[in-house]
C-alpha cells in the first residue's frame, strides 16, 4: 500500500507506554487505587506539563507512575494507546516499558509484563508490536543487570532492550555488559542517545553498546564526521519533534532540524515519545512537522518509509508496511 501524501504514518518505534498515560486516567487510576495525589483536579494536574528540560520532565513522569499498582492497570493504560494508535492509523508499535521505575515502587515485573504484554498481545485492528523495556540510564549498571535476568527468565515475550532516563552525565559505555547478554540473548539493540546529551554518546551507543538504532540523536549533527557515519551506515534515528520543543532541546518547532537532517541523507523518522506529556501522537507529530516546516510531498514519504525500514520485522510485514 502507498503512502499518501495525507494518510497517517504506519509504524511508531519510539513511545515509552508510561508516557502515553493521559491526565484523566491518571486521576481514574489515583481513585481505583486509593493513591493519594498532589493534585487538586484536572487542570492542576495538566498546569504542571510545562517543562524547562528533561529532568523536570522525569519528574512528573515518574511521580505519576504511583497510580499504576496492578496488571490491570497496566493493561488498562496500554489498551487506551493502541486504541489511540488505531484511530491515528498505525500498524505496528515497538513500545518501550520502564521495569525499573515499576519495581523501585515495589511492583512485581509479572503484572507489568502481564499488563502491558496482555494488552499487546490482544492489540485491534491487526496492529502487530513489540515490546522493548528500557534500562534507566541513571540507575545502578548491577540493577540493571538483574533486571535483565529477571527479564529473560520471565519468558515474556521481548523484542529488544533500550536505554533512557536523564541522559547527561549517564554515557552509554557503563552499560556495555549489560547490552552483550541481551544480545547473545537474542534481543534488539536501541538506546536513546544524543537527545541532550553529546554526540560522543551517540558514537558509544554504537560502538560499545552496538545498538542498531539510536532514539533522538538530534546531537549528532555537532559531529560532521558522526553525520558522515551514521549516514553510510544507514543508522536509523527515531525523532521526535514535539519532544524535542517540550523538552527545550530545540526552540521551536519551525527551528527543528528534521529537514537538514533528511537532506543530509539521516535515516531519521519521526515519532511521539511520550505523547500524554508532550502534545501529541506519532500522527500529531507528522502533522505538526509538515505544516511548522513546509516538508513537501518526498520528505514526508521518506520519513515515513525510514519507519518502515527501521522497524525489527520480517521482510513480509515490511512489505505490508509499506
Ligand atoms: N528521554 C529519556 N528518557 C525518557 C524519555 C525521554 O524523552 N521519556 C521517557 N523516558
Ligand atoms: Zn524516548
Amino acid at each position: 500500500m502507498t503512502q499518501a501524501f495525507d494518510t497517517p504514518p504506519a509504524v511508531e518505534l519510539h513511545c515509552h507506554v508510561e508516557g502515553t498515560l493521559e491526565p484523566e486516567l491518571i486521576l481514574e487510576l489515583a481513585e481505583r487505587n486509593r493513591v493519594s495525589l498532589p493534585y487538586a483536579d484536572l487542570d492542576d494536574l495538566r498546569a504542571r506539563y510545562a517543562f524547562t528540560d528533561l529532568q523536570h520532565f522525569l519528574d512528573l513522569y515518574y511521580a505519576n507512575m504511583a497510580v499504576l499498582r496492578t496488571a490491570e492497570d497496566f493493561a488498562a493504560m496500554t489498551t487506551a494507546y493502541l486504541r489511540r494508535a488505531a484511530a491515528g492509523g498505525l500498524r505496528h508499535v515497538e513500545l518501550f516499558v520502564d521495569p525499573q521505575a515499576h519495581l523501585v515502587r515495589g511492583v512485581p515485573l509479572e503484572a507489568v509484563l502481564e499488563g502491558v504484554g496482555g494488552a499487546l498481545a490482544a492489540a485491534p485492528d491487526g496492529i502487530t508490536s513489540g515490546l522493548i523495556p528500557n534500562f534507566l540510564r541513571d540507575r545502578p549498571v548491577d540493577e540493571a543487570s538483574e533486571v535483565l535476568d529477571a527479564l529473560l527468565a520471565s519468558g515474556a515475550d521481548l523484542l529488544g532492550i533500550g536505554l533512557d532516563s536523564a541522559e547527561v552525565g549517564h554515557p552509554p559505555g557503563d552499560f556495555a555488559d549489560v547490552y552483550a547478554r541481551a544480545r547473545a540473548a537474542g534481543l534488539r539493540l536501541v538506546a536513546h542517545a544524543g537527545e541532550e546529551g553529546p554526540a560522543s554518546y551517540v558514537t558509544d551507543a554504537l560502538d560499545v553498546l552496538g545498538v542498531e538504532r539510536v532514539d533522538h540523536g538530534i546531537r549528532c549533527l555537532d559531529d560532521h564526521a558522526l553525520v558522515r557515519r551514521l549516514v553510510d551506515e544507514a543508522v536509523p534515528l527515531t525523532v521526535c519533534p514535539l519532544s524535542n520543543v517540550r523538552l527545550r532541546t530545540v526552540d521551536t518547532l519551525a527551528d527543528h532540524p528534521l529537514p537538514g537532517m533528511l537532506d543530509a541523507g539521516l535515516a531519521v523518522s519521526v515519532h511521539s515519545d511520550d505523547p500524554a506529556y508532550f502534545g501529541g501522537y506519532v500522527d500529531d507529530n507528522h502533522r505538526a512537522v509538515r505544516e511548522a516546516l513546509g516538508l513537501d510531498h518526498a520528505q514526508v514519504r521518506r520519513l515515513a518509509d525510514n519507519a518502515v525500514d527501521a522497524a525489527f520485522v520480517d521482510d513480509r510485514r515490511r512489505a505490508e508496511l509499506r
